[in-house]
């Protein structure tokens, strides 16, 4: 039964920065692939739309998942998750918009509801770290180690069941 409960957790637990995390790297997949494809058809117009992918797509997402992972106190947050909502929308309709000039036409309201939204999630993104920052301390600061006591120097102790 504790088995169960523990293993339910382990596949179940979905968490902002792990979802971050996730999306980031099939941004990354994607990104790189328009990167090949560019080089090998020496077609470079889709440019702004490869860079904007790995920069907005894997980058800026997987430094998002990788704050939430470090502050926990802030990670699984209400405020993470609009965060999270708002980022991944962004991150779909801005390269989009990005895509229809490298077309030729018009950025056009899908892009611009995308720059909107991205601002709006960097927006939250900041809230949640003014937070961070007044917090009078971390109620959790050992957690990224899974060590009691502050003390980085021993390895970590396994907090979760590992995923096979
Ligand atoms: C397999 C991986 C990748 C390949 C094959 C690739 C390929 C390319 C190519 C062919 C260009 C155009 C170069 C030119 O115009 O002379 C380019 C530009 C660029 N790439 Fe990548 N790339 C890859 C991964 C990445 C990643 C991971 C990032 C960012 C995290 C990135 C960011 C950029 C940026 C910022 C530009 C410049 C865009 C511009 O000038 O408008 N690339 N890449």
């Amino acid at each position: 039964m504790r088995d169960q409960l523990i293993a339910s957790e382990t596949y179940t637990d979905m968490r902002p920065d792990r979802l971050f995390l996730l999306v980031a790297a099939l941004y990354l997949l994607g990104g790189s692939a328009l990167g090949v494809w560019m080089g090998v058809n020496h077609d470079f117009s889709l440019r702004p739309l490869h860079a904007h992918i790995n920069l907005v797509g894997w980058a800026s997402m997987a430094l998002f998942g990788l704050t939430y992972r470090a502050f926990p106190e802030i990670g699984t947050s209400r405020l993470a998750w609009a965060h999270f909502t708002f980022a991944l929308t962004a991150s779909i309709l801005f390269p989009a918009g990005l895509y229809q000039v490298s077309m030729g036409n018009e950025f056009g309201v899908i892009g611009e509801l995308g720059v909107l939204l991205w601002l709006v999630s960097g927006l939250l993104f900041a809230v949640a770290t003014a937070r961070l920052a007044s917090a009078k301390r971390c109620r959790d600061e050992s957690s990224v180690w899974g060590l009691p006591n502050n003390d980085r120097t021993k390895p970590p102790l396994p907090k979760h069941v590992p995923i096979d």
